[in-house]
């Protein structure tokens, strides 16, 4: 009978060699960021404390009106930069492409947030437990990922538009899979995770990239797969300081600073937005809808 015969073919045949128990081989490149040279960006060639006219061109930047971000000529997969990323988003010079500001962003983020990033990574990453394979998009320095791949799940990958950020991310934690990606167009196959986790990405898209970006986060989560969003909190935006200390008692007045100093120019029209109509008019349905502020967490399924 055929199925005997191809039972042993099967069995006639070598042992398969190890496969990388991270995934399909169609995976886009995850080299080892941490070895990758990335050439330095403007704000890298400054020298701050010996050329007082670099001093006066980082304060006029850090200071001054905002302007587009520069790549570097020679950036590996600088077309997979979309337009809309080169921002100097919360008054970074150079945004989020520079060895100097990944550095300290990823440090100072933590900080700013007053630990709260560590406690919602890790509750995020419980919701994973048992899963096979979890995309962290926008990973930045890759501690969500690392957190989802403490609860067990082998499969992690983070994925950024800065290699900048891979780089940290590698060198923050080791062996961690990175793909340097756009939301919206990320190289994988349809159907390659059960798990999806965005962290803090999407106010930083324009409203059409947002829609672009659950389109291919819809094309590459299974059916079924479990899609978990995390934002800043409209209240954190909206409320008036003492509606705000009502909910946060004194961190919500600095929860109300950092929304007034940072620049987030994306932020208004994302809070603008129904999630409930927005992720059904995507594939998805919302099964949590969170705000404990400084965070809007968002749990949907994918359909
Ligand atoms: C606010 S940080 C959050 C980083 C990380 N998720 C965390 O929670 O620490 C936003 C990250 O999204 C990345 N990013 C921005 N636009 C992106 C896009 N269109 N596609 C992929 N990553 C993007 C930035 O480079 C940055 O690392």
């Amino acid at each position: 009978m055929e199925v005997q015969r191809a039972d042993e073919r099967a069995l006639a045949m070598p042992a398969p060699k190890a496969v990388a128990p991270w995934g399909p081989a169609t995976d886009p490149p995850t080299p080892d960021w941490s070895a990758v040279q990335l050439p330095p960006s403007w704000v890298d060639e400054l020298r701050l404390f010996t050329r007082l006219s670099d001093m006066g061109k980082f304060l006029r930047r850090l200071f001054g009106p905002r302007q587009a971000v520069e790549l570097p000529a020679d950036l590996p997969g600088r077309h997979l930069v979309p337009s809309y990323v080169l921002e100097e988003f919360h008054h970074l010079p150079n945004g989020h492409f520079s060895h100097r500001f990944s550095e300290s962003y990823v440090l100072w983020f933590n900080i700013a947030m007053l630990g709260r990033m560590t406690r919602v990574r890790k509750h995020i990453a419980r919701m994973f437990a048992g899963f096979r394979a979890v995309l962290d998009l926008g990973c930045g320095g890759g501690d969500l990922a690392a957190a989802v791949k403490a609860v067990g799940v082998d499969d992690v990958v983070g994925l950024d538009v800065s290699p900048y950020m891979l780089r940290q991310a590698a060198l923050r934690h080791p062996g961690l899979r990175l793909v340097m990606g756009a939301a919206e167009r990320t190289g994988f196959s349809e159907a390659r995770f059960d798990g999806m986790a965005v962290c803090f990405l999407f106010h930083e898209l324009p409203p059409s990239a947002q829609d672009a970006a659950l389109d291919e986060i819809h094309r590459i989560l299974a059916p079924g797969g479990r899609l978990v969003i995390c934002e800043p909190a409209p209240e954190q935006f909206r409320d008036n300081l003492w509606q705000l200390f009502r909910k946060a008692a004194v961190t919500g007045l600095w929860w109300r600073l950092l929304a007034r100093l940072v620049y987030e120019p994306y932020v208004a029209q994302w809070h603008e937005r129904d999630p409930k109509a927005l992720l059904e008019r995507h594939g998805f349905t919302l099964l949590e809808d969170k705000s404990d502020v400084p965070f809007r967490t968002l749990v949907a399924v994918r359909s």
